[in-house]
């Protein structure tokens, strides 16, 4: 019935999470609320984990991208998994390694690291730093000179490919702020800069090309781009390469009529690419990388809220409002993505209506979704969006002065609150008065 194994209905018609009723959770802990299934994100861990040991040899490694939900929790979750992480500031770097994470296992990205950024990934021991530019280079040489250390570094490539995904999420092109571009020959003068550098050691390439994609062949092109690369750098320099990093991207189901391809045909079809062009090109296999954020988190979290006004406009539309919006689920009104929803309190029942749900904020653009199929629907019924474990707490904002909603995390029927809902208090800790 639902897209998500983690969800289900009970006897009372209510919708369930990881075995705990949503109308309960509503009630104990307020609404707006994230809810986040546990043992659907380790379950995509294990997908990931286990495609990467079967079709690439258990020579790869699955970094968590956690720009896609960042808590102290789910650094500690990934890490039991035997995921590494990708982080991209120093807020994301902090909360992984006050959550224990192992330095080594952190790839920093960014296309613009502070030198307070630098220096903190340098003396921390980050596993990798994922240089974007030759400013940067520059500046981490030193940086890494300084605290009489050489780094490994890997470099964000564009592999000069076009992914069809929504304009502001589509990274691999030539006219992307991130990484050197291959065709202009930036990448390889990069790479010979570095080579030539006493405090930094190239040991990898990263590319990634976009986000929610559907199709596998960009990331086989990307693949086979990338490892010609790497053997037109063995041709160039005498330098080996030894570690390809290809990035996240990988789309997810928000909509029943969304096809994701299952996470380990990924793997299995870019591994395939991988081992013919090194034995084109007389490569030894370099070992491989992913990043899935969105297609770990997102499918296991839903958002709660309560049903406020219902306002019928004859003849022009219904606006169902809600308790939350554009401060806690910012992915409408920037890319207009649609979602499921589910009226959780009367999960069973069939659509009567169809309506705009909006959001409390003071801007007509605040909606959450239009053309959304509910049956009945009153206030104080409880409002589910499926599929919101990605990039929306990690989005959240303060818009309006709203306090963030906090994420309950649930499994087995137990549920355990992993961030407290912000208070009035937190709202005005940093403003200062004289
Ligand atoms: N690796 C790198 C270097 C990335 O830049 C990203 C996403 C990922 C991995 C993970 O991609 P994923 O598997 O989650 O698609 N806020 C946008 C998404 C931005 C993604 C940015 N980079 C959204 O809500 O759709």
């Amino acid at each position: 019935m639902f897209q998500s194994d983690a969800l289900s209905i009970n006897h009372s018609n209510h919708l369930t999470i990881g075995g705990c009723d949503t109308v309960a959770l509503a009630q104990q802990y307020g609404t707006p609320l994230y809810v986040m299934d546990e043992d659907l994100i380790r379950a995509n861990c294990r997908l990931y984990k286990h495609a990467m040991d079967t079709y690439y040899d258990g020579h790869g490694q699955i970094l968590y991208a956690s720009k896609a939900f960042s808590t102290l929790y789910i650094y500690r979750l990934v890490q039991e998994e035997g995921l590494g992480a990708d982080v991209v500031s120093a807020g994301e770097l902090y909360t992984a390694l006050k959550a224990g994470f192992p330095a080594e296992r952190i790839y920093f990205h960014g296309n613009n690291k502070t030198d307070e950024e630098l220096t903190m990934a340098v003396e921390r021991g980050v596993g990798r730093i994922v240089v974007d530019n030759a400013y940067e280079l520059s500046r981490l040489d030193t940086i890494a000179g300084r605290a009489g250390k050489v780094v490994d570094i890997a470099f964000r490539v564009k592999p000069g490919i076009d992914a069809h995904t929504h304009q502001a999420i589509m990274t691999g092109q030539i006219d992307s702020k991130f990484g050197v571009a291959l065709e202009t020959g930036e990448a390889m003068d990069i790479v010979r800069r570095a080579h030539g550098m006493a405090h930094v050691r190239v040991v990898g390439l990263h590319c990634h090309i976009g986000s929610q994609i559907f199709d596998l062949s960009p990331f086989q092109e990307a693949a086979r781009v990338m490892m010609h690369f790497i053997g037109d750098i063995k041709d160039a320099l005498g330098l080996e390469i030894n570690e390809l990093n290809l990035g996240g991207g990988y789309g997810i189901q928000y909509l029943p009529s969304d096809n994701p391809v299952p996470y380990d045909q990924y793997i299995e079809a870019v591994s395939k690419v991988v081992k013919a062009t090194a034995a084109e090109r007389g490569l030894t296999l370099p070992r491989i990388l992913m990043e899935p954020g969105r297609s770990i988190t997102a499918p296991a979290g839903i958002t709660l809220y309560t049903v406020g006004g219902v306002k019928e406009i004859p003849d022009v539309r219904t606006y169902v409002s809600v308790d939350g919006g554009m401060a806690d689920k910012p992915r409408y009104i920037l890319y207009q993505s649609a979602y499921s929803f589910v009226l959780a309190n009367k999960a069973g029942d069939a659509p009567t209506k169809t309506v705009t749900v909006a959001g409390k904020c003071c801007e007509s653009g605040d909606l959450l979704g239009e053309g959304v199929s509910l049956p009945q629907v009153e206030p104080g019924d409880t409002l589910a969006v499926l599929a919101t474990g990605a990039y929306n707490y990690a989005m959240a904002s303060n818009y309006n002065r709203i306090p963030r909603p906090p994420v309950v995390m649930v499994s087995g029927g137990q549920s355990c609150l992993i961030v407290r809902r912000e208070s009035l208090d937190d709202l005005i800790q940093n403003d200062l008065l004289e």
